[in-house]
């Protein structure tokens, strides 16, 4: 953090933007007496200057609606494509405002917005939420990037922060561990975050894929072998078990083992001590060892097809990475970070995601996981112009219209929920009264989504209170999500 910033953390700056010298000796009047610093601006052009000036950080900047030459609208616009201003909240005011101008404002990205004559309650608690805002977001940006820089996986939900949970236990003790999860779920980025925070990171980390290596060289791969031991072996060569010694040895899909290749594994792990292939000699070696399957190990060892020994000595610390559909949540999140990535991979110029791209997201199965979900962002990137929007997203082959997802939704407050639709035709089966809140209801929750389930906008651009509009909500169920 900047020492300017700090500084802004103590004393919280605003500035004042209006062409009315009386109106800015009004509000500066206010808000020094609450002890805000106040700076004033008497035009646009003039306001956009001191933002853009990092000697002086303005935490809220208030502007007038009609102002000589650039409207508040337009600057509001530029403060927020502006990377350098864009996280300073807006607050418009206007003389003689619209419900049109309201919701533009709103639209842009106005934190609230009011009507002359100012009421110093109003202004106050105003400005005061817009910092709140802010700073939390702030707050959540920072926790965000230290869990992302941490793990090197994104994700803020309730299933990921218990996962990164048990990393942390684990990661410093030597304990096996059996990771499972569907397929894409990130069981290999478990497993590297599992070494990179253990005291073996700066020893190997070898990765063994178990079911691309044909099985009669397993056991050669596994644990090495001596000069002509076999057809084909040539030269000596350590196997993967002596390549990990101090560090960590990942053997994924490990469901794939076959029956004999299992057996040494056991031995290797029960005694630490490995012997190649056409040798006798014992060679000890201090090996963690990470193993992963997204098949279910517990029927393997029912039907006979894995050994139960092994079993329990992988299953020390188990581990189940959340399916997707588990965490909602975090589908935007990853969404925007692979869109990011991918254009900065490819060179493209950064590109924009209509919010209707991440409620379609959410509500999709994605039975390929978090790979699935980063394919589809990636194509709908390549498609995309400038903003992807849901048509260059592929059609959901898993979409089934009627059937909806109930898995374990429970643990995600946040996922799509079902909605009651505003009838097209009224029929006789309803009574004015349950078409009357069938519409409102519709009403509420499109103009909810138009403004990113942000309740205090949604009520000012619905002309009622805030505890009102609370009420309602409760009352018609509403969910965000809601569609
Ligand atoms: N939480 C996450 N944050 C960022 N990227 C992720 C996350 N989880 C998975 N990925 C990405 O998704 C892809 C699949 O992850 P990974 O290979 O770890 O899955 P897996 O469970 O091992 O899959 P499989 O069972 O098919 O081997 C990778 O590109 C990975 O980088
Ligand atoms: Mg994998």
């Amino acid at each position: 953090m900047t020492e300017a910033s700090a500084l802004t953390e103590a004393v919280p700056s605003v500035l004042v933007v209006d062409d009315e010298k009386n109106i800015r000796r009004t509000l500066s009047m206010v808000l020094t007496g609450e002890g805000f610093k106040v700076l004033e601006a008497d035009s646009a052009e003039r306001a956009l200057e001191v933002l853009s000036d990092p000697e002086q950080p303005v935490d809220v900047a208030i502007f007038d609606l009609k102002l000589p030459g650039m409207s508040g609208l337009q600057a509001l616009e530029k403060v927020r494509a502006d990377e350098a201003t864009k996280h300073i909240p807006v607050v418009v005011v206007s003389g003689h405002a619209t419900v049109h101008d309201a919701v533009l404002a709103i639209k842009l990205g106005a934190s609230d917005f009011f009507e002359k004559p100012l009421s110093r309650e109003r202004v106050l608690v105003s400005v005061q939420n817009a910092i709140r805002t802010a700073r939390l977001s702030r707050t959540v940006e920072r926790m965000r990037a230290e869990l992302e820089a941490r793990y090197e996986m994104i994700g803020t939900s309730a299933p990921i922060q218990k996962l990164f949970a048990e990393i942390d236990k684990v990661a410093p003790t030597k304990a096996s561990v059996l990771i499972t999860g569907e397929s894409g779920t990130g069981k290999e980025l478990v497993s590297r975050a599992i070494h990179r925070l253990s005291p073996r990171k700066d020893a190997p980390f070898i990765k063994v894929n178990c079911a691309a290596i044909p099985r009669e060289l397993i056991e050669s791969e596994l644990f090495g072998h001596e000069r002509g031991s076999f057809t084909g072996a040539q030269g000596r060569k350590r196997g993967f078990f002596e390549q990990a010694h101090g560090g960590t040895l990942f053997l994924d899909e490990i469901g794939d083992m076959d029956l004999t290749a299992q057996a040494k594994v056991l031995r290797a792990l029960q005694n630490g001590e490995v012997v190649r292939v056409g040798s006798e000699h014992v060679i000890h070696v201090d090996v963690r060892v990470l193993a992963a399957t997204n098949k279910d190990l517990s029927k393997e060892v029912q039907s006979g097809t894995f050994r139960e020994d092994l079993f329990f000595r992988l299953d020390v610390f188990p581990m189940r990475v959340p399916a997707l559909r588990e965490r909602r949540l975090d589908v935007p999140l990853l969404a925007a970070a692979f869109v990011s990535s991918f254009c900065q991979e490819n060179g493209l110029r950064e590109k924009k995601i209509d919010p209707g791209v991440f409620e379609a997201l959410q509500r999709r199965k994605f039975p390929g996981n978090v790979r699935e979900l980063k394919n589809v962002v990636e194509r709908a990137a390549i498609l995309s112009s400038d903003v992807i929007t849901v048509a260059d997203l592929p059609e959901d082959p898993h979409l089934s219209p009627f059937e909806d997802e109930h898995e374990s939704e429970a643990e995600d407050s946040m996922h799509p929920s079902l909605t009651t639709p505003l009838p097209k035709v009224p029929g006789a089966q309803l009574t004015l009264r349950e078409f009357r809140e069938g519409a409102e209801r519709t009403y509420i929750v499109d103009t909810l989504k138009a403004l990113d389930w942000n309740i205090s906008k949604a009520a000012v651009v619905l002309g009622v209170e805030r505890t009102n509009l609370h009420k309602k909500i409760r009352a018609y169920g509403i969910k965000r999500g809601d569609a």
